[in-house]
């Protein structure tokens, strides 16, 4: 199959560039040339930095800078296909030895975490993290919620499917989301060929009666757009997956309150390796059923991961709680949202350079975290080809450029998915070569 073997030539290891230890007075310019715009980008300088903070702007600064000396050959593979958080690294790099853990060989033996709770594997630090981080950015009720802990995100949107799924149904319930959606969800979904569940497809095209279940992600993978539920019928179930719902990618605007909301630590602290995932599920039959449904596949969640999670969460909380008094490093979502900031402004700028790409615009509103007023800057660029160009991935992967197919995510070939939180130097070799593609054929 034609897709599979882009997907081949796009896993390829990628090489590191030999021309960039042969080019030092280049590079060098190309240093200072990227110091100055991100200077002019970001005037901190008068407005948020006190003279404390402004030395560790500086060193945060250079790490992105000094990442940036690579002269791009046009050659070496760009894989931007998958969203892998790493971009994360930097920041927790800065942060040291704060977020290490240590765990004893005695500690977390049992299968058990608190027998009394619906959530029987859920360790209590972990909850009080949460709940914490929660109250802390404002972006979800915990009150009156039962929080259900998972392997990632994805087990809980299959132990959701599982609960939501009625038992007495001849067929199938279908489940839909609005296209573009995240690919995973079909492929979840089916995996099995489940007798209890289906997928069928874009929600805006679904016009059948009877019970279904949606899922709403919001911000939306891949265009990091704001959703709303699309089908608004009586039978509906609703999935909110708020995976992307945090103040680095768009702004808060309302203390989530849904039934089903479903977060991750993978998109929120970058931490996707520890596979940890939360529910929070209003109605206790329901958290009982997704409980149920991690009992039986896996008998719980690893204790390691939540208590590493824990710390990473309550990090987070304190580099807000105590700012000014974090060993002069900017809190966490001050950070990653002038670094996601940063990366927008690029993108804009390269695909603003010709006539052979463009990109969704969605309106801004007023975070009630931050209080800063911006438009989405999501986790993935939704990328358009313009002109003549049909399959986009194709187009791109001719410039060693490896992203995903928009069909795989309910739209057109027209369209690619990039992914935004790669390392920086990945991420500037990319706006590299899309700039020279955009002014080179116009
Ligand atoms: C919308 C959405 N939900 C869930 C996930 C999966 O997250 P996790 O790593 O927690 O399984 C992703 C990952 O890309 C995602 O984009
Ligand atoms: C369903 O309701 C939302 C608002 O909550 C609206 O944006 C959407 O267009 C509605 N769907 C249809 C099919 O009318």
């Amino acid at each position: 199959m034609k897709t599979n073997k882009v997907q081949n030539h796009c896993h390829k290891q990628q090489k590191k560039n030999p021309m960039a230890l042969s080019m030092k007075p280049f590079i060098v310019l190309s240093v200072a040339v990227n110091v100055m715009l991100f200077m002019k980008q970001f005037s901190w300088s008068n407005e948020q930095m006190d003279e404390n903070a402004k030395g560790v702007h500086l060193k945060e600064e250079k790490m992105r800078v000094s990442s940036s000396a690579v002269i791009d050959d046009g050659k070496t593979p760009i894989v931007l296909d998958h969203g892998d958080p790493t971009m994360y690294e930097e920041y927790w790099h800065l942060v040291g030895e704060k977020t290490t853990v240590v765990i004893h060989g005695q500690q977390g033996i049992s299968y058990f975490s608190d027998a009394s709770k619906v959530c029987w594997f859920l360790e209590p630090q972990f909850e009080r993290a949460v709940i914490r981080l929660h109250k802390v950015v404002g972006n979800a009720i915990t009150e009156g919620y039962h929080i259900v802990v998972g392997t990632g995100s994805s087990q809980l949107y299959q132990a959701a499917l599982y609960a939501l799924s009625p038992s007495d149904l001849l067929e199938p319930i279908e489940v839909v989301s609005e296209a573009p959606f995240y690919s995973s969800y079909p492929l979840i979904t089916d995996f099995l060929k489940s007798g209890l569940h289906r997928w069928a497809g874009d929600a805006s095209k679904y016009d059948k009666d009877g019970p279904y279940i949606e899922i709403v992600t919001s911000p939306n993978n891949p265009d990091g757009s704001t959703r709303q539920p699309m089908v608004n019928r009586s039978g509906g179930m609703l999935i909110y997956d708020l995976a992307y719902y945090w103040p680095q990618y768009t702004p808060i605007t309302y203390p989530a309150n849904h039934d089903i909301m479903l977060f991750t630590i993978s998109k929120c602290t970058g931490h996707a390796g520890s596979r940890i995932g939360w529910a929070l599920v209003k109605d206790e039959a329901i958290a009982r059923k997704i409980t149920k449904y991690m009992e039986i596949s896996t008998i719980g969640v690893s204790k390691d991961s939540q208590t590493r999670a824990a710390k990473v969460l309550d990090v987070i909380s304190d580099s807000h709680v105590h700012k000014g008094n974090f060993d002069g490093i900017s809190p966490f979502f001050d950070h990653s949202y002038d670094h996601m900031a940063w990366r927008w402004q690029q993108l804009r700028e390269a695909v603003n350079k010709g006539k052979l790409f463009s990109l969704p615009v969605f309106p801004s509103a007023t975070c009630t975290f931050s209080g800063r007023t911006f438009g989405p800057l999501s986790a993935f660029a939704w990328l358009k080809c313009e002109s003549e160009v049909e399959n986009c991935a194709e187009f791109l992967k001719q410039h060693n450029i490896c992203v995903r197919d928009g069909s795989f995510l309910g739209s057109s070939s027209k369209f690619v998915r990039i992914s935004m939180l790669d390392k920086t130097e990945k991420f500037e070799l990319f706006i590299q070569r899309l700039s020279i593609m955009n002014t080179a054929i116009a």
